[in-house]
């Protein structure tokens, strides 16, 4: 089973590379809001906490947060973001597969970009059924890339284009890859724990990149993909990898644009 991945070698740069924009993440802020609301709560656990991007906002608005993450320094970048507006958070240092909490004691669960990077993404699944109380919530936030799910021919995603290019840079390596839970894996294992699915779309956005943006932050492994290859294997797949992505997209400062799709997954608890 592969370890998680922690973003301890992230939390000086993580809240500069993954801003949301700001309306989206005010629409985050509102819809996340809204569905405490409907269930009474004025707290929730975010698993996988990191630096607060998402539950910050909450904080400001009266939200009691409790933040578990494997990563003492994207929560002490956190620490450092508050302000006399934030109600205090109680920040623990654990693991999603082994909840530092009792069971049945909070109202809602929060997640966002972690089932992914967790070494068992069924019992991170299993420890959130375990600690909600019934009748509670998982809220799951889900960015979905358009261009990915909605191939058309005059489009292609500039992520899918170059994750296409380092598969092909990689193949000679004999090299086997970490693999990520489907999303059908996801909703299995929620079903499998009783949980029922509603689904919000509060925000669509259209990113505009360029090609050169794309290679440099994969050169310098801003994103968590890179960072399980050694560092010596991941300079010859870079250095294939590289002229082959020049060749592809020819004009490295042209403009790509990439709709994401923000959604949030509802799961109510029994
Ligand atoms: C992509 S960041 C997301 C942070 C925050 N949810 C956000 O959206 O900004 C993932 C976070 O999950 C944490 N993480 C990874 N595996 C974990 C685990 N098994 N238990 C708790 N936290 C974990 C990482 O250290 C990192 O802070």
């Amino acid at each position: 089973m592969s370890e998680s991945v922690s973003f301890d070698r992230a939390a000086d740069f993580y809240d500069a590379t993954r801003a949301l924009p700001d309306e989206v993440a005010a629409q985050l802020t509102e819809a996340l809001l809204a569905e405490l609301a409907r269930i009474d709560a004025d707290r929730v656990l975010e698993v996988g906490v990191g630096t607060g991007r998402i539950s910050r906002p909450l904080m400001e608005r009266g939200i009691r947060v409790h933040g578990v993450d494997i990563s003492a320094a994207m929560m002490r970048t956190l620490r450092r973001q508050l302000g006399g507006g934030h109600i205090a958070p109680d920040l623990m240092l654990g693991d999603a597969t082994r909840l530092p909490l009792a069971s049945a004691s909070v109202p809602a669960v929060l997640m966002v970009h972690i089932l992914h990077l967790v070494s068992s993404m069924p019992d991170a699944v299993a420890e959130v059924a375990r600690v909600v109380k019934p009748g509670g919530v998982l809220l799951h936030e889900v960015t979905r890339d358009r261009s990915f799910h909605v191939l058309s021919s005059h489009r292609e995603s500039p992520w899918q284009a170059s994750a296409d290019i380092w598969a092909e840079a990689l193949a000679p390596h004999d090299y086997v890859r970490r693999r990520r839970p489907e999303t059908e894996d996801i909703h299995a294992a929620l079903e499998a724990q009783g949980a029922t699915l509603r689904v919000e779309q509060y925000a669509t956005y259209e990113e505009r990149t360029t090609p050169q943006e794309h290679l440099d932050s994969t050169r310098d492994r801003i994103f968590s993909w890179s960072w399980e290859y050694p560092d010596d294997l991941f300079a010859e797949v870079f250095a294939e990898f590289e002229p082959k992505y020049r060749v592809h997209y020819g004009d490295m400062d042209r403009e790509l644009t990439d709709t994401h799709v923000h959604e949030l997954e509802i799961w109510t608890l029994s």
